[in-house]
């Protein structure tokens, strides 16, 4: 093992082994430090690969097939014999997908030339030109690793709430929830943010009766009004019994049962569950990474602190992902780590935070980009919005697909598109486009002077922005 390097990053998640790569790419002679192992095997990929992204929507995927097989053919004229699922081999197919992926990463991290050290990383000094970084393998031996470039990409892990402690049998987080051996008959969710709309789901199609219980009085706050709406409108529908403004205020174990108390505005219910899911968001997993004195600074909630292109308080030490400010998802880690290299190259590297891309894979998806009707007002915007819905859309009714909607949000003095949402399908795919039209500072009006493909889905934008001023044909 080298005892120098140009560049150590951290932590091998998307941001980290994404840094890496570039890195080896740009030159630098490059080590990432990883300490994850999955299964049994140390393994690349992060929270991503291993127990996010990647295995929920392997889940997703296949209970979207067994339900759309049992209830959906039979108009089409399809006719099958009893359907069932074999929830061992479906776990099977998604441990799969997860190690060939995180084998992959692997050889991409070969093949640049990176050096996967596997075991913990903790930056010991970053304050001196040549940084210090002490690696404890897995089996607990210890050496010191210079650099002249760190990259913090330690990610994140599941907040616990005192009042419902994970088990790991039958009180899990999103990790236990990949893994039920069998269906639930009846699961409770504590959380209807991202991980409880799409694991909820995943168990629902599967035969579950689930129950989200939701602290805040609106569900789905983050998202624009009108999409949130029409979501929750859709899931319920769909039999995901959502409760907004409840408080879980006890859950335990008893006979093997999840008993879980609630309070609503002071009416104090039990329930119980076969098992619970505890979705209440993550935190900044900076526990390790940091030695007392090392100078690097914190923010009040534990995020490392850094400036607009990810670094921090001390030269040449960077931090992305999960670990620092903004959302926490894959691709803004993995922006991140690339601007981080890049930087650290010499260049100018940026990330547009006001184009990040957020998708819940339910089914529909619900997916946005830019500002929502209620944050342009807030921003003090003079606002022009338009819908157009998919049950007037040709190719979402050819599809069996004709729910949902398009929304546009736009600047009313200038024309210039702020955000694109959806709820409907291929919604993380459609949003896209509101990316790539905001990037280039286009206008209602660009959206409504291009040709769109008849039929397709993506004809709604078009649509959508045709009646941002009053000129829908469909609608
Ligand atoms: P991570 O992926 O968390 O990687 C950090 C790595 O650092 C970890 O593997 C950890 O073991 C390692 N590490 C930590 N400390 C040390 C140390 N001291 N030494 C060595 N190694 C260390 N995001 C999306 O964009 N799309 C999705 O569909 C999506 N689905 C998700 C589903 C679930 C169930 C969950 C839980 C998350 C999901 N996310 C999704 C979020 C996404 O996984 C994270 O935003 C992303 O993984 C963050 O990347 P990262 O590189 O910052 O951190
Ligand atoms: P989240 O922040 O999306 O949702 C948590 C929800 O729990 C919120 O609605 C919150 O109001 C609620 N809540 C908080 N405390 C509560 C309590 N005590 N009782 C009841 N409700 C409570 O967090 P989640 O779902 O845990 O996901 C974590 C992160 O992982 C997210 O920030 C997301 O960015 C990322 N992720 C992204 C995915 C994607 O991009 N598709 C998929 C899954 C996770």
């Amino acid at each position: 093992m080298k005892q120098s390097y140009d560049l150590v990053v951290i932590g091998g998640g998307p941001g980290g082994y994404e840094a890496a790569i570039r890195g080896a790419q740009l030159g630098f002679s490059v080590a990432c430090i990883e300490k994850r192992v999955h299964k049994g095997e140390p393994a690349l990929g992060g929270t991503c690969l291993n127990v996010g992204c990647i295995p929920s929507k392997a889940l997703l995927d296949s209970s979207h097939r067994y339900e759309a097989t049992k209830h959906e053919l039979a108009e089409h004229g399809i006719t099958t014999g009893e359907v069932n699922i074999d929830i061992a081999k479906m776990l099977e197919r998604k441990d799969a997908i997860v190690k060939g992926l995180t084998a992959g990463v692997a050889g991409l991290l070969k093949g640049n030339g990176v050096d996967w050290l596997q075991g913990w990383g903790t930056l010991v000094d970053g304050k001196s030109a040549e940084k210090q970084v002490k690696f404890t393998s897995l089996a607990g031996e210890e050496s010191t690793i210079t650099a002249k470039y760190v990259i913090l990409a330690a990610g994140s892990v599941p907040i616990e709430i005192p009042v419902a402690k994970t088990d790991g049998e039958y009180i899990v987080d999103s990790t236990g929830a990949l893994e039920f051996a069998e269906v639930p008959k009846r699961l409770g969710v504590i959380g209807a943010g991202v991980i409880g709309l799409e694991l909820g789901s995943v168990w629902r199609r599967l035969g579950a009766e689930v129950v989200v219980y939701e602290a805040m009085p609106e569900f789905l706050a983050v998202a624009d009004k009108e999409i949130s709406k029409e979501a929750a409108k859709l899931l319920k529908k769909q039999g995901l019994d959502i409760r907004v403004d409840t408080k879980v205020t006890n859950a335990e174990v008893v006979n093997g049962e999840v008993v879980v108390t609630t309070d609503v505005k002071g009416e104090v219910k039990t329930e119980t569950f076969d098992k619970l899911i505890v979705c209440v968001g993550r935190r900044a997993y900076s526990e390790k990474l940091l030695a007392e004195g090392c100078g690097i600074e914190l923010t009040e909630r534990g995020l490392v602190a850094v400036d607009d292109q990810c670094k921090t308080n001390l030269d040449g030490v960077y931090a992305i992902g999960d670990l620092v400010r903004g959302p926490m998802l894959a691709h803004k880690a993995m922006e991140e780590g690339m601007m981080a290299v890049e930087r650290l190259h010499g260049e100018k590297a940026q990330v547009n935070y006001d184009t990040i891309i957020s998708v819940i894979y339910t089914h529909p998806e619900i997916a946005w980009v830019g500002l929502t009707e209620e944050a342009a007002i807030a921003k003090g915007y003079e606002v022009k919005t338009g819908n157009f819905s998919l049950s007037a859309n040709g190719r979402a009714l050819a599809q069996g697909e004709g729910m949902g909607l398009v929304k546009v949000v736009a600047d009313a003095k200038t024309d210039r598109l702020l955000g694109m949402h959806m709820v409907g399908v291929g919604a993380g795919d459609i949003v896209h486009q509101g990316m790539i039209a905001m990037e280039f500072v286009s206008s209602i009006e660009d959206l409504q002077l291009m040709t769109f493909a008849h039929p397709t889905i993506s004809e709604a934008v078009h649509e959508a922005a045709l009646s941002a001023d009053g000129r829908a044909i469909h609608a």
